[in-house]
């Protein structure tokens, strides 16, 4: 069986270094944006697990100095933005402090998380953390979000998506998992997307 340039694994890679993203899951954040049109000039963006950086690089560039993006990450990010309308917070997304900071930020028109834990090589461990990661996210999203808004957040395949995207339809009108082709193929990630957040 012949394999396209799209599934070689540095295909995409190849792609971002070209483009000046620092990481491939730009190309996640554009897929789903051309699936879902989340977004519009003037957005209010918070994008949670930012770290080294493409995702936000791709927002700035995308809202094009209008509207805001408040960004955060354990570590630093990887990119010169190339607009004033932005702040980055180092920190844990668990922490108080980081919350409180964020939450006063919004509200958002959009939360987004890449956020993904390091993982062990342990399938159930890596689901578990994954799935805490998703639940803290979509707290943010529930408490932050402005009416008719919108949720994108990375979660590892094979445990809770069900009772999550459950969750989610209760406050938003539509709620699907969803996973991108620039998803390596060995990957068990996918992203849970819910839209028309119902305060
Ligand atoms: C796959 S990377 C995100 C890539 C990013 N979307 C981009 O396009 O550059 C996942 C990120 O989640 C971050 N992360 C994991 N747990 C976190 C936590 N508790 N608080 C904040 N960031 C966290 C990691 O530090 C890592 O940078």
């Amino acid at each position: 069986m012949s394999t396209s340039s799209y599934e070689k694994p540095d295909f995409w890679s190849q792609k971002a270094k070209k483009e000046g993203y620092p990481a491939r899951s730009v190309y996640k954040l554009e897929e789903i944006d051309s699936k879902f049109r989340l977004f519009k000039p003037g957005l209010k963006v918070l994008d949670i697990g930012a770290a080294p950086g493409s995702w936000s690089l791709w927002v700035l560039k995308k809202l094009a100095g209008s509207g805001f993006l408040v960004a955060v990450d354990l570590q630093p990010l990887a990119i010169s933005p190339p607009y004033g309308n932005f702040f980055f917070i180092q920190g844990d997304l668990y922490a108080e402090k980081v919350r409180a900071e964020l939450l006063a930020r919004g509200p958002y028109g959009l939360v987004l998380s890449d956020a993904a834990p390091a993982t062990t090589g342990n399938r159930i461990v890596d689901q578990g953390a994954s799935e805490s990661i998703v639940e803290a996210v979509i707290a943010y999203g529930l408490e932050t979000l402005a009416p008719g808004g919108a949720l994108v957040a990375k979660i590892f395949q094979g445990g809770a998506e069900r009772p999550l995207l459950d969750q989610l339809r209760k406050r938003f009108a539509t709620a699907k998992a969803f996973k991108p082709q620039a998803c390596r193929q060995e990957s068990f990630e996918t992203y849970l997307v819910a839209t028309g957040f119902k305060p």
